[in-house]
């Protein structure tokens, strides 16, 4: 291990990823074995930038001639499983997943970087969805979350101040966060059939919007009659954040050292402002500023 997580779990650097110590094997199997299918739809991000979100509302998507709104798995099933993440999930089993027997189109998740995806991802005409946030909001969600876990022989860190020279250093799971997004900006601009690139305060904005967006990247846009039927606000409503914490508030499951409302904090552009001193979120925003310069790519910091 050279670092440690907010969480207290120690971090792996390899090639240039930070990966947390219970995620790498699972990370490394993913990306030897996965064998990508041209349907397949990918969802990319890093940590606590609306991952849940973005599976709950693909999962809607692509589901929505299947299961009606009373009778949708979302009603009691948390978003991470039905769409499952390849590293801490479906590859960190001792025995490899069996993925060939799920029908098409399957919806999986990842948190690693663009340039580290299986080649056959990369490859493949199968479509990835990357949600990115704020980097403020994006680490002061990762601390809270990390707060939650009780794990044996592992501290997590107090303060926020405790881990913030590291953040500011990359050293984060599955960081460092320029790395990954820049990684999938890149790709989004060049590839724009194959990476969609949203933006967690976008879809704050105008979730119907980007539920179009969504629903005509991936292939299946929403007809006139669904849009005069309201399919589409009814999606956005079944995903929201107040729904998808109601239905999820007492419920154990995904990880087995956190809740399920783990998951489900404050969901607010520019949060970050309670628990960073201006001078944290100046230092901060200036780091990765220089990291993203010429890029093109910039970031919404409060509402
Ligand atoms: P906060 O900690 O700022 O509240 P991830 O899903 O990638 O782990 O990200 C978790 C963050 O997304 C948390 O942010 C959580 O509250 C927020 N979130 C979860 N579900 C959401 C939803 N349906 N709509 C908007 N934000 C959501």
């Amino acid at each position: 291990p050279s670092a440690k997580n907010w969480d207290g779990t120690p971090l792996y650097f390899y090639k240039g990823v930070w990966y947390p110590v219970f995620g790498i094997r699972g990370a490394l199997s993913f990306q030897q074995h996965f064998i990508a299918r041209d349907t397949d739809i990918i969802l990319a991000s890093m940590p606590k930038s609306g991952t849940t979100w973005l599976k709950a509302l693909a999962f809607s998507v692509v589901n929505r001639n299947i299961y009606s709104p009373t009778e949708t798995p979302l009603l009691t099933t948390i978003p991470h499983d039905l769409v499952r993440f390849f590293e801490v999930d479906l590859y960190s089993k001792n025995q490899l997943p069996d993925l060939e027997q799920l029908p098409s189109p399957r919806i999986f998740s990842s948190h690693t970087h663009y340039e580290s995806l299986p080649p056959s991802i990369r490859g493949s005409s199968c479509k990835i969805v990357y949600i990115c946030r704020n980097p403020l909001d994006q680490l002061v969600s990762y601390f809270h979350f990390a707060r939650k876990f009780k794990r044996e022989n592992v501290k997590p860190l107090t303060s926020i101040d405790e881990g913030f020279d590291n953040i500011c250093r990359g050293i984060q799971s599955y960081g460092p966060f320029w790395e990954s997004v820049l990684g999938y900006w890149k790709a989004s601009l060049e590839r724009p059939d194959k990476v969609l690139f949203l933006k967690y305060e976008d879809l704050k904005e105008d979730i119907t919007f980007n539920l179009k967006k969504l629903a005509e990247f991936l292939g299946l846009p929403f007809s006139e009659k669904e849009e005069k039927e309201g399919v589409i606000q009814e999606i956005a409503e079944l995903c929201s954040f107040d729904n998808l914490k109601d239905l999820q508030v007492n419920r154990t499951g995904f990880f087995k050292s956190a809740p399920n409302s783990s998951f489900f904090r404050k969901a607010k552009v520019g949060g970050w402002c309670n628990d960073l001193t201006p001078s944290m979120a100046e230092r901060f925003l200036k780091i990765v500023e220089e990291k993203l310069a010429g890029s093109g790519l910039s970031f919404k910091v409060s509402e």
